[in-house]
């Protein structure tokens, strides 16, 4: 009978660990996962909803380049080019902003968003993008991801 009772304690440990650490990390673009989905909404109302569009529509006249040499901001819509790239290209763009991944001297007004959101926060967004994407775009999409 001792044995039970001695590793009850564990038990309650082991318990509290499982609790404190029940969430998976978000460490990939996943539109079925129902919490990034979730997490990435709100994140992209904050932080990119301002120049991308509550409604990922983009900003007017995308494709024309502004007077300073700039593209405004495109659709993250299925109307858009974002899923045309794939994942791990959106989360660069997204961390390490327009300067990051296009040639040098390419003039852009993507910022970085590396110091901002944790990379599970940058998933979460994507993630979240990828949601709103009809489900034939979704699978178009995900091939590109196959090495
Ligand atoms: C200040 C305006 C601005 C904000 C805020 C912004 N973006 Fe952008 N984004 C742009 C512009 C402009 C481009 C067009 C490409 C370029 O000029 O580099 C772009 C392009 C992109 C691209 C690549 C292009 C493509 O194929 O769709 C991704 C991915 C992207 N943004 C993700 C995000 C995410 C995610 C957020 C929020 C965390 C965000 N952006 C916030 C302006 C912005």
């Amino acid at each position: 009978m001792a044995k039970p009772l001695v590793s009850l304690p564990l038990m309650a440990i082991a318990t509290l660990l499982l609790i404190s650490c029940g969430e998976n990390p978000i460490t990939a673009a996943d539109p079925a996962n129902e919490r990034a989905v979730n997490i990435g909404e709100t994140l992209y109302g904050e932080h990119c909803a301002d120049c991308h569009g509550d409604n990922l529509q983009g900003q007017p006249d995308w494709k024309v380049r502004t007077a300073d040499g700039t593209l405004p901001a495109p659709p993250h819509d299925e109307t858009g080019h974002t899923w045309h790239h794939n994942d791990q290209l959106l989360f660069s763009y997204t961390k390490l902003g327009g300067a990051g991944v296009l040639p040098e001297g390419t003039n852009t007004a993507m910022p970085a968003f590396g110091e901002d959101l944790s990379d599970e926060q940058i998933w979460a967004i994507l993630s979240f993008i990828k949601s709103r994407w009809p489900i034939d775009v979704q699978q178009r999409q995900s091939t590109l991801n196959k090495p």
